[in-house]
């Protein structure tokens, strides 16, 4: 029978901490309600100590997200540990996660703690974790440049003292797969109490070898592998869930593990969190890129056609990718529209339906065919997860090389409509400094990004824009037939957010 490795997922975590990355609390729901229906096995939903924020964001997924055990993050101190239990003591199944470095680069220079300093914090930090929960996860932080037989002595402290899981990580993307599957090898096999606790493997991708390094971890007795969805996190991010997870399936033979994923779910997961965080996601990139499954050379695609696995050792339909056929036109009901939505796995109440299919009227009056990956956008871009402060109602534009762009914008925000004009370098400039005559936020806008959804003329067009408020980034999504309108969309979506988060009066 084949071994089960535990799936532990960090998105909301090390995947938070992905430079220019900040989610809301709404947002982190959303991703952890994903996750579980995803069928990870363990969500880290935080650092609560970090900022309220984070504790907050915490707290609400341990309350609210049932199946995984939740997972709060904590360094070894009494504090830090209190403050994660605080945070994480309403799930169904608390883990407090702490960590302390145990390489002497880090001792020495971060910590100034001598060896036996160090091994005395975990065994206090991890006794204080235990009095909150059976579940305790201790990591040594840089684990894999740490001296060997000083870490067979770490994970035996760490044990002894009730850690039940015993996380080592590759912080700083060092390792490498031979070398660190040796390592994993000797923990396993010379700690003499190392059957009392789960071994787990936390690696960065720094030199692209997270997933190389988790498998020949696994290889080598883990039994628990810490990723991220789409590979996203701190530097050059972690470990790539839908990577790792799909290599022992695809592999089975070869590892001869499971677990306990629903594929189905891994397409649609990336795609939330590339929306919601703003990370693109590069077009080879393996198993969720948009090129993973396009055959270019005619040879490929000929062989396809007779027989897929020809060129196909995974089946797209497995991971929920969404083939690209025409399904619905002008004249499709509320009924078929509905219907098609629940074939993609999409459940709309009475009144997200009636606003989706609005929508979708109105691109069928610009799109003739309307394709799955169309009705998956509008579906995404309607189903707002927090509240509109504002809605864009109608956007006038005047354009050309030799005249001076000029927008002209109307937003509403409860019953009131403003309307105000701007110039700009060019359309889409001038279409913010509107918005922003009307918020008067005074935002930054930092990065901006087109992309298109489906090929055609009338291809509907999909921006990010990520903007700075009060030194924090915010992202924006919109999409339109009108690249334009997918633009000033993408803004007034980024300035709810800020709204919503900080309470601001934007008017006032
Ligand atoms: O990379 C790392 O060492 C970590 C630990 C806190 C597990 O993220
Ligand atoms: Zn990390």
């Amino acid at each position: 029978m084949n071994k089960r490795v535990y799936i532990f997922d960090t998105t909301l975590r090390d995947g938070e901490q992905s430079p220019g990355v900040s989610l809301n609390i709404q947002e982190k729901l959303e991703i952890a309600q994903q996750l579980a229906r995803l069928g990870v096995d363990v969500i880290e939903a935080g650092f609560p100590i970090a900022s309220p924020g984070d504790f907050e964001a915490v707290k609400a997924v341990a309350q609210k997200i049932k199946g995984p055990t939740i997972a709060a993050l904590a360094r070894i101190s009494e504090k830090d540990i209190d403050r994660a239990w605080e945070a994480v003591k309403y799930a169904e199944k608390p883990r407090i996660h702490t960590f302390i470095a145990t390489s002497d680069i880090h001792m020495k220079y971060k910590l100034k703690m001598s060896r036996e300093e160090v091994l005395e914090a975990i065994t206090r930090g991890v006794r204080h974790a235990k009095q909150y929960t059976e579940d305790v996860e201790f990591s040594p932080e840089d684990g894999s440049r740490t001296d060997l037989d000083f870490m067979l002595k770490v994970v035996e402290t760490a044990i002894a003292a009730g850690a039940t899981v015993i996380n080592i990580p590759d912080t700083v993307g060092y390792a490498t797969p031979d070398e660190f599957g040796n390592f994993i090898g000797a923990i396993k096999n010379r700690v003499p109490n190392m059957d009392k606790a789960i071994l787990s493997v936390h690696c960065h991708n720094d030199l692209g070898l997270a997933v190389a390094n988790s498998l020949a971890a696994v290889q080598n007795g883990a039994e628990q592998v810490e990723c991220a969805v789409n590979g996203i996190g701190e530097r050059a991010g972690n470990t790539a869930l839908e990577e790792i997870v799909m290599a022992l399936l695809t592999r089975q033979d070869f590892y001869g593990m499971e677990c306990g994923i629903t594929t189905e779910e891994i397409y649609r997961t990336s795609k939330l969190v590339s929306s919601l965080t703003g990370m693109p996601i590069q077009y080879n990139k393996a198993i969720v890129g948009k090129n993973a499954f396009a055959h270019e050379s005619g040879i490929h695609q000929d062989g396809v056609l007779k027989e897929r696995t020809t060129y196909e050792i995974m089946n797209p339909a497995k991971l929920g990718i969404i083939q690209n056929n025409i399904v619905l036109g002008k004249h499709s009901g509320r009924h078929a529209f509905r219907q098609r939505l629940e074939e993609l796995g999409f459940k709309l109440s009475d009144e997200e339906l009636v606003k989706a299919f609005i929508r979708f009227k109105n691109l069928a009056d610009r799109k003739k065919e309307i394709t799955d990956k169309d009705l998956e956008a509008i579906v995404e871009d309607e189903i707002r997860v927090i509240p509109e402060k504002y809605t864009l109602e109608y956007i006038h534009i005047s354009s050309g090389n030799r005249i001076v762009p000029t927008a002209t914008i109307g937003l509403r925000s409860d019953e009131d409509l403003s309307e105000e004009a701007a110039c700009g370098d060019g359309p889409v400039d001038a279409v913010f400094k509107a918005i922003d005559k009307i918020t008067q936020l005074g935002v930054c806008l930092k990065h901006y990004n087109l992309s298109a959804i489906t090929g055609g003329k009338d291809a509907m067009g999909e921006v990010t824009v990520k903007v700075e408020y009060e030194g924090k980034p915010y992202v924006g999504r919109g999409i339109s037939t009108d690249i334009i309108e997918a633009s000033a969309r993408a803004y007034v979506n980024a300035i709810n957010k800020i709204v919503y988060e900080t309470g601001e009066k934007a008017e006032e």
